[in-house]
């Protein structure tokens, strides 16, 4: 028998139907609500309560720690399949065959240029700038040199406005650092896999022939998969929400690395290596930066703990852990603030406050002490992110239109000033 929710108000009672999810998830469809009330809405800030849509891309269960890309486990994915397998697998909902692979690669190098006018843009920022912005700047960009991958309808011009982002962002996401660093820009080598060549596009120098590093490439490649996708997150529900106006993908994504950008969400790995070098800086008292996270005077945040979802331990952050100590071991590197994270969540861990709350490391707590390892500078890091959370975005765009769903228009209750009659200047 189908399940229903009965709301009752003002003595009127409501009959609603719930939705069962395939992994037995129930959510009280409102769709008729104000229709049937005669106009009322409910509020929850910040969606804590509310589904936004119907998904079949991601599964995840903050209660048990459980993250699955169409339904395969983020550990097996991690250990066994590439980046580039996870993006097929996340935008079209199988992981591919050989020949669809191979396909699906060949068509993405076919985009990898980026038209030569798209310099003069990344020219007019001063060195200075935040990656993340120019990179939110130059995808929107994008648009005018390939107005076609904007009104896209079909499942056809939907594929090709994927490759065609799959090809550039990389090259973009590089070309931001080497600016900063004041390298020549390099377009990659189409020899090379997804990964390596984002590597070598990001590190190859102009005199020097790019040698590739397995270590270094299973890392990036590693860290790219568990980044890539995590269903209805504040950078996904805004490609989402801006995907829903026929925006076109490109922008839809711009919006969507700026969301990510914000401490609270992406940045907050950027934010951690800093916090930990602060630590480190003002003596390695990790009690002391305890007791100030738990002080509600101190607007001071454990950053790279808590999540909205998650309370339980972050799976990605346990894969991430285990494999920052590897990579640190393989490239014979110590780096301090590994210690003084890895001291942080000890003593976090056991702490009635983080414990009471569920505060467990999320996937930023660790990353950043991957690509410090990697030559990756800091304000990067956050690049990092968007580098392998754009298949997610896209994945999560395309079926938002394959299902056509409405406009996202959220209601409000407002609660300003009622009628006022207008008052001249001289009368205020
Ligand atoms: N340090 C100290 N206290 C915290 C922290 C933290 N990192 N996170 C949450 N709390 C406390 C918070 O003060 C509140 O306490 P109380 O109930 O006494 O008021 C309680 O825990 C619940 O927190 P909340 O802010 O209501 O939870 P939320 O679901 O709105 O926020 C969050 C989730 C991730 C924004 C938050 O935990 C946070 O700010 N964490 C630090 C930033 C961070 O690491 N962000 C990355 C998130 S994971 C990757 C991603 O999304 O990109």
């Amino acid at each position: 028998m189908s399940k229903k929710a009965t709301l009752e108000i003002n003595g009127n009672k409501y009959e609603f139907p719930i939705i069962e999810g395939t992994e037995n998830e129930l959510g009280i469809d409102i769709k008729t609500l104000r229709g049937a009330t005669d106009g009322i809405t409910t509020i929850d800030p910040g969606y804590k309560n509310t589904g936004s849509c119907q998904s079949a891309i991601t599964f995840l269960d903050g209660e048990k720690g459980i993250l699955r890309y169409r339904g395969y486990s983020i550990e097996e994915l991690a250990e066994k399949a590439d980046f580039l397998e996870v993006c097929y697998l996340l935008i079209f909902g199988e992981l591919p065959t050989a020949e669809q692979l191979e396909k699906f690669d060949k068509d993405i190098k076919e985009e990898s240029q980026v038209d030569e006018d798209m310099k003069k843009i990344l020219d007019g920022f001063p060195k200075s700038a935040h990656p993340m912005g120019v990179l939110s700047s130059l995808t929107s960009a994008l648009i005018a040199f390939n107005p076609g991958s904007v009104d896209v309808d079909s499942e056809e011009e939907m594929y090709g406005a994927i490759v065609k982002i799959l090809a550039k962002f990389p090259v973009l996401a590089a070309w931001t650092m080497r600016k900063r660093k004041s390298l020549p820009l390099d377009y990659g080598d189409n020899s090379l896999g997804y990964v390596e060549n984002l590597h070598k596009m990001m590190f190859a120098k102009p005199n020097q022939a790019y040698e590739a590093n397995k270590i270094v490439n299973d890392a990036l490649d590693k860290l790219l998969i568990l980044h890539a996708d995590h269903e209805q997150n504040c950078s996904t529900s805004t490609v989402r929400i801006v995907g829903s106006s026929h925006a076109g993908l490109f922008a839809s994504l711009s919006a969507g690395i700026s969301a990510l950008w914000g401490p609270l969400h992406g940045g907050a790995n950027q934010a951690v290596i800093e916090m930990l070098e602060a630590i480190k800086a003002d003596g390695g008292d990790t009690a002391k930066y305890i007791a100030k996270a738990k002080d509600k005077n101190d607007p001071f945040r454990l950053m790279g703990f808590g999540h909205r979802v998650y309370k339980n331990f972050d799976p990605r952050a346990k894969i991430i852990k285990k494999s920052a100590e590897e990579v640190l071991g393989d490239l014979g590197i110590e780096d301090p603030v590994l210690d003084i994270a890895k001291g942080l969540a000890e003593v976090a861990l056991k702490d009635e406050y983080f414990v009471q709350r569920k505060l467990y490391p999320n996937v930023d707590f660790y990353s950043g002490i991957i690509y410090r390892a990697l030559g990756i500078p800091t304000e990067m890091f956050t690049v990092m992110f968007a580098l392998g959370r754009l298949p997610g975005w896209i994945a999560q765009w395309r079926e938002m239109r394959l299902r056509k769903e409405p406009i996202g228009r959220p209601r409000q209750i407002y609660i300003g000033e009622n009628y006022r009659k207008f008052k001249a200047i001289s009368e205020r």
